[in-house]
Parts: C-alpha cells; structure tokens; sequence
C-alpha cells in the first residue's frame, strides 16, 4: 500500500510552498519597514528633545554652557561687531550663553524662543542682566516676533535658521523689527552629518544670499566657517533708508 501525504484540495505542492515562502518575505519586509520607521521616529525625537526645541535633562545640561557651539557664538560675536549702543535681538537663544558674551559688550538685548526649557534656562544665566532690565526674554516662534518695528540695531541667530520653515517670514520679521542699518550675522549649517541632514533646512551660500536679498538686505557677506567648513556665518544689514538700496545691492562670498 503507498501512503502519500495530503494536501489541500485543488492546490498543487508548489502553490503551497510559495505561498509560505511569500508569507515569509512579507513577515521580514514589515520587520525591517518597523525597524527602520523605529530607528527614524528615534531619530527625530532625540533631534527635537535636543536641537528643535529642547527639552528634559539632557538638553538643560547640554545648553547649559553649550560648549560645542561656543566656536559659533564668538565667531557671531566678532561678525556683528556689538557696542554699549546696540539694541540687539537674538532669535532661537536656547541656553543663553550667547546673550551673556553679547551682553558683556554693554549692549541691552531681547530674545525670543519657543522653548519654555531654554527661556527659564537663559533667564537663570541671565538673571542679573534681566533684573537691571538690559535683558528680556519672550516666548514667540521666530516668524512672529512680539516686537514694534525699528526696535533693534542688530539680529543674530546661531545654530537654529536650519530649523525655521519659513526662512522668509523670519528673514522678513527681522528686517521689519530692525532699525534703517541695522545688521543681521546669522550662523547656519551648510551640510551636516545623517540623520540630522534629511530634518533639516540646508541651503547653499547662493540660496542663503538669495533669501537675505530677496528679504530686502543689502551689503550681504557670506563665509564657510567650522570644521571642514561645514557651517555659513552671513551677515548684512538693512538699507539705511528704505529706497537706498533702489534694488542693487553688493555681495561677496569668502572661503574659510
Ligand atoms: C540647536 S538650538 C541652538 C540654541 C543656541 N542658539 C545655540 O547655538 O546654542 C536651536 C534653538 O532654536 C530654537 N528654535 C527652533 N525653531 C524655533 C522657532 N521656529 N521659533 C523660535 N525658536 C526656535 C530652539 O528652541 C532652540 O533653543
């Protein structure tokens, strides 16, 4: 007698085995798409908690000195040329520490960022500065700043343009906010290492210019700084009166 072994009616063998086989590859694909969906919702959450608006222990640590950035803040400092006049504006102030250093210059500042974490830890470096009323902090988002037109004679930004989602509202806010001169050094990132590259706003030196001209600055001066000249400081100022500038304007680009 020959014994042979079922199979479900009207399937032949090599349905059933491919049929298994495709399961199989289906299971693997759904691991690997929840791996890697794992590994990017990771990502952008140490990105925001530590970069786009930081939050928790780490970042308080981290933004306490920001010592990574202090390259950043003094090559800012010497671009904007601060002095016991100034009026300055700092958009996206995390810790603080640049406010400090600009603030030793004698000039008064406001600051504004949408971190509620940052703004108390800036407040609490800053915290002699702001009761003898050189300083204030505000939590705003950058593209909506809580300031009368002509307020300042300068703007910075460091490490947080790349964040902005609408470079022009915020390029546009800053140049309603400063007074006719008045000069903007923004500090920014050219490339950058992945994941952080695909979650962030990256611009080369001839779309930052463009964004600044098309904004309405004049005198724009672009230069690679950082390691591997990995960053952009650019700096320009807003016509003096507002048709001075009459639509030419001067730009130049400088390497490291
Ligand atoms: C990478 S941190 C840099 C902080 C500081 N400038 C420095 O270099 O250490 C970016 C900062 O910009 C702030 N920021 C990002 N997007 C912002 C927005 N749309 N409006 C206001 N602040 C913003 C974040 O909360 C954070 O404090």
């Amino acid at each position: 007698m020959t014994c042979r072994r079922s199979r479900p009616e009207g399937k032949p063998a090599s349905s059933v085995s491919s049929a298994g086989k495709w399961a199989a590859i289906g299971t693997a694909i759904a691991a690997l798409v929840g791996a890697w969906q794992f590994r990017d919702r990771f990502a952008d959450r140490i990105i925001d908690n530590l970069f786009r608006r930081p939050g928790g222990r780490v970042a308080r640590w981290f933004y306490r000195d920001a010592k990574p950035h202090q390259d950043a803040f003094q090559a800012t400092l010497a671009a904007i040329e601060l002095g016991g006049e100034d009026r300055l504006l700092e958009v996206g102030s995390g810790g603080g520490t640049f406010l400090a250093w600009a603030l030793s210059t004698g000039c008064t500042a406001k600051a504004v960022d949408h971190s509620t974490e940052m703004l108390a830890l800036a407040s609490r470096r800053n915290s002699s500065a702001i009761a003898s009323g050189r300083l204030e902090l505000h939590e705003s988002d950058a593209a909506t700043l809580p300031f009368p037109d002509g307020e300042f004679t300068a703007a910075a930004t460091i490490n947080a343009f790349f964040f902005f989602d609408n470079p022009h509202a915020v390029l546009a806010e800053v140049h309603r906010t400063l007074a006719p001169s008045g000069r903007i050094a923004i500090h920014t990132l050219a490339t950058a290492p992945r994941p952080l590259s695909g979650r962030l706003h990256l611009y080369s030196d001839e779309e930052l210019m463009r964004l600044l001209e098309e904004a309405g600055y004049e005198r724009i001066a672009l230069r690679r700084t950082g390691p591997a000249a990995s960053a952009q400081l650019i700096t320009a100022r807003k016509p003096a009166a507002p048709s001075s500038s009459n639509g030419r304007f001067r730009r130049s680009i400088r390497s490291p």
